[in-house]
């Protein structure tokens, strides 16, 4: 059984709810304002822990309140925290949210995110069959640092290059498996998608990237459901129609789980589809990282049949 180990983010949201968004320039109403546990890294590492993965977040935060009740929260969660480090020198990232009609618009401050450094990385022993996974929200020579040390031990590397920015070949080149939306695959591919195109727009995407046939690319299209490359094969996992609360941390969820089927040994395609019905239940509840579901959960999802039976 291998582990899961995530460098990343560890942000508090603080959420503002609003029957609809503000346009630039205007103020309008809300009606809350919620704060959630969140932040890519930690909430893919709370997914792979709630679904039985033995999991390690790498990470910064601040010396400060949001530090203090990140750090509580996510011990709850049976993470091992021994390389999160606490710093005076910067405030606990911070992502300001505002949600309507279950979509999003996110501003994320790194803070303490960005001294996340090559040598923070260097600290975790990896070993074959591990899965090391990573997001655009720590700096990228903290990535590509984690990545090679993760490579030399034989555990495999999952990247959610997500915020989408501009980054190198050399790092695409120390990655196993890439997840991302739409938005992140147009940016990579350098070409306009729209979540309303044709799938084999994102085919056509995704085989232009400069990833070796081994590897996978796994694009989260949200209630489309998910397109797979493997091996130069695409297939696609349908979406589940369910109730959608609340998107935010359903990509984190999926990668999450992703990482954690893949360390306890499923095959690529099981990994998927199960992920498939994690995200699922995330986008029914408010905020990021509690939002995050328990195997039981996943698996009553999966078979609710099997749940039923005497
Ligand atoms: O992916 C969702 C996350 O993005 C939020 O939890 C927020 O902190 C931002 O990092």
């Amino acid at each position: 059984m291998g582990r899961v180990f995530v460098a990343g983010s560890i942000n508090m949201d603080v959420v503002a709810t609003a029957d609809r968004h503000p346009r630039i320039g205007e103020t309008v109403a809300g009606h809350s304002v919620l704060y959630f546990p969140g932040g890519k890294g930690a909430n893919q590492a709370v997914s792979a822990a709630k679904l039985g993965a033995a999991t390690t977040l790498i990470g910064h935060l601040g010396k400060d309140a949001f530090g203090d009740e990140l750090k509580a929260f996510l011990a709850g969660q049976g993470i091992d925290l021994s390389f999160v480090q606490q710093t005076p020198q910067a405030h606990t990232g911070t992502a300001i949210i505002t949600i309507a009609n279950a979509d999003n618009t996110i501003v994320v401050i790194l803070g303490a995110n960005a001294l996340v450094s090559a040598a923070d990385v260097a600290a975790p022993r990896l070993a074959k069959g591990d899965i090391a996974v990573s997001q655009f929200e720590i700096p990228l020579p903290a990535i590509a640092a984690f990545f090679k040390r993760a490579r030399a031990a034989g555990a495999t590397t999952i990247l959610n290059p997500a915020p989408a920015i501009e980054f190198n070949r050399e790092l695409l080149d120390l990655v196993d498996i890439l997840i991302l939306n739409e938005t992140e695959l147009g940016s990579l591919a350098k070409t306009q998608l729209h979540d309303s195109d044709d799938q084999d727009r994102f085919i056509e995407a995704a085989k232009s990237l400069p990833m070796a046939k081994d590897k996978i690319i796994c694009v989260t299209m949200g209630k489309r459901g998910v397109l797979a490359l493997v091996g130069g094969e695409s297939s696609l996992i349908p979406g589940r129609s369910v109730k959608v609360v609340d998107t935010t941390g359903a990509g984190d969820c999926f990668v999450g789980a992703v990482a954690a089927q893949l360390a306890a040994g499923r095959t690529i395609h099981d990994a998927l589809a199960y992920a498939n019905a994690a995200a699922s239940i995330c986008v029914q509840r408010m905020g990021a990282a509690p939002s995050m579901p328990t195997a039981a959960e996943v698996l009553s999802a999966s078979c609710p049949r099997e749940r039923e039976a005497p």
